[in-house]
């Protein structure tokens, strides 16, 4: 039987939850914000034209990077540094798409731009929309949040804002320290290099993934990276690559010494082998992220527009160490735990395939900075 006081309380917290107002949408998505309602035509778009049900593939990939790239240029100590998340790498792409460590966001531009002259909303939204969107064909993603009206740039940011692979871990976590990141939330982002992979680093080579398993937002990529290198995926020796582990993979000299340093190297081990705390605090550092430099009391919370990710599999979920290799390839980094055992994959040392690329993400724009030119004309 009830007692009074539970009975009591019951119905204190019936009366106290207001009734939420849901709007429906012309294309008949409900939001809690009519303004959400925009999003829609958007997203239909992209889905079906821009990422075209490839799956965790380049599209997504290209779409993820260049939101770092943007959101990146801001510092909490120089107002000159750029006002963060604020389409400024493809409203003056001329210019930022020029910079060195832009290399091969040209590609974004070139995907991207001919959806972003097709929709109203702005282009820091849209850039940082796309790769929310993108995230979800990830497997093991769990499902972004996106924050909705920012403010776009009137200015560039300046060169220099962008960490690139080549650079120590101190000068790394120093610009992102300057940025509003700690430690923590970078190793947290760079999750992202679980999906992802490299065109310019080594300019024989094209779409080399960062790990073996490049189309799953799984931790091979803390494995990997923390194995002795032994190889490199082309002629190597290319300025911001360490020798990797796992033929066909390439390893960024910037993960490889974040691995090692002392101040992330159990950050970046407490990821192996334990999805949940990856993607927990890749989402967290994320949302961060995509709203940098901008006033968070202006954005709307449009997140019930983000579609939910596909799961990834028990068995995807475990991380191994790649065929031939064990725990006596690890070096171990982290001064305080041990590096988890894991079980070694079965099969002789395959050579991992190359992503393939999207050729939209071929266009107009190059590499450094021609033929970037944003006429996108947004109404205010
Ligand atoms: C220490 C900071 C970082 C450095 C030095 C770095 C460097 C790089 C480099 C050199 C590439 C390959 C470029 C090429 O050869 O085409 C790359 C790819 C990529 N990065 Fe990072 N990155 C960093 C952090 C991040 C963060 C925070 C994100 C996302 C939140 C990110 C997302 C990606 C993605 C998705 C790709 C693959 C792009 C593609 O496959 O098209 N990176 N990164």
């Amino acid at each position: 039987m009830l007692s009074t006081f539970t009975l009591l309380a019951a119905l204190a917290t019936f009366s106290n939850a207001a009734p939420t107002r849901r709007v429906t949408c012309p294309g008949g998505g409900v939001v809690s914000n009519q303004a959400c309602c925009a999003l829609y035509p958007v997203l239909e778009d992209i889905q079906k034209n821009m990422f075209a049900d490839a799956g965790c593939a380049d599209a997504a990939h290209t779409t993820l990077r260049v939101a770092f790239h943007d959101a990146i240029g801001f510092s909490t100590t120089n107002p000159k540094m750029g006002t963060g998340a604020d389409g400024s790498i493809f409203l003056f792409g001329q210019q930022e798409l020029g910079y060195d460590a832009n290399l091969g966001v040209a590609d974004a531009f070139n995907l991207e731009a001919p959806f972003i002259a097709n929709h109203s909303i702005g282009v820091a939204d849209f850039i940082q929309f796309a790769a929310a969107v993108g995230l979800t064909k990830c497997p093991g993603v769990l499902r972004p949040t996106f924050m909705f009206g920012r403010t776009d740039a009137t200015a560039p940011a300046p060169d220099g804002t962008v960490p690139e692979p080549f650079q120590d871990a101190k000068t790394i976590l120093a610009r992102m320290a300057d940025a509003g990141f700690t430690p923590a939330e970078l190793v947290a982002l760079l999750a992202s290099h679980s999906i992802a992979g490299a065109d310019d680093i080594d300019p024989t080579l094209s779409g080399v993934p960062f790990d073996s398993t490049p189309s799953t937002f799984d931790t091979q990529f803390f494995v990997e990276t923390q194995l002795r290198g032994t190889l490199f995926p082309g002629t190597g020796g290319n300025q911001g690559e360490a020798e990797s582990a796992v033929a066909g993979v390439l390893r960024l000299q910037s993960d490889s010494e974040l691995a090692r340093d002392n101040a992330t190297s159990c950050l970046w081990q407490a990821n192996v082998n334990n999805q949940a705390l990856m993607a927990s605090s890749f989402q967290k550092a994320f949302a961060k992220m995509q709203i940098t430099g901008q006033d968070a009391s202006k954005l709307v919370d449009c997140s019930e527009v983000i579609p939910q990710p596909p799961a990834l599999s028990a068995a995807d979920a475990k991380a191994f160490f790649p065929p031939g290799l064990s725990v006596k390839d690890v070096e171990q980094a982290c001064a305080t735990t041990p590096f988890p055992n894991l079980p070694t994959k079965s099969g002789a040392p395959e050579s991992v395939p190359s992503i393939v690329q999207d050729p939209a993400t071929q266009g107009p724009c190059d590499d450094d900075g021609t033929g970037c030119v944003a006429n996108f004309t947004k109404s205010a």
